[in-house]
């Protein structure tokens, strides 16, 4: 279980550095040949985050955390298929911004969720011991 939420975790922070490089890119009008690369990197950075989700409930984490990042976890690739349509919108940075606040913003609670996982985890192995005993990471 710490090994799979170590992997996913891990995953999510690279898919995510791999997003954020590619879309400066893209943002400087770069590479755009790149964009199916991001998307799939989009895809796989979205199944890190279910991952996190489904071992979330089997820890039975009582905070809606995991609901959380599953709801918006379906949001991150709604908005990044209706990217392309959008940009071409007349509110171009708004839509930028907006795009990767959303992808920040899965990154964070991903990770969120992770330490959640870890700590009920260790509840669960040593159950003596206080949870500020732990960090939170
Ligand atoms: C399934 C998930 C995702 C899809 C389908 C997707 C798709 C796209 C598309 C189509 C573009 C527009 C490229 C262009 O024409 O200029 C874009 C840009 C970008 N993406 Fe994503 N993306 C996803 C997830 C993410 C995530 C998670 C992040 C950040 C952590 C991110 C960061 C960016 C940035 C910074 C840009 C450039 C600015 C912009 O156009 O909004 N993307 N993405």
């Amino acid at each position: 279980m710490q090994k799979a939420v170590l992997i996913l975790r891990a995953l999510v922070s690279l898919f995510g550095i791999a997003l954020i490089v590619l879309g400066a890119l893209f943002w400087a009008n770069r590479a755009l040949t790149l964009i199916p690369l991001h998307m799939l990197l989009g895809v796989l950075f979205v199944l890190c985050l279910w991952g996190l989700v489904a071992l979330g409930f089997y820890a039975r984490l009582r905070a809606p955390l995991p609901l959380i990042v599953l709801i918006w976890s379906l949001i991150v690739p709604a908005l990044g298929v209706e990217q392309v349509r959008l940009l071409a919108g007349p509110h171009r940075l708004l839509i930028q911004w907006v795009h990767l606040l959303v992808g920040l913003i899965a990154m964070g609670i991903g990770h969120g969720l992770a330490r959640r996982i870890s700590g009920a985890w260790r509840a669960v192995r040593y159950p003596g011991s206080s949870p500020s005993a732990h960090s939170s990471r």
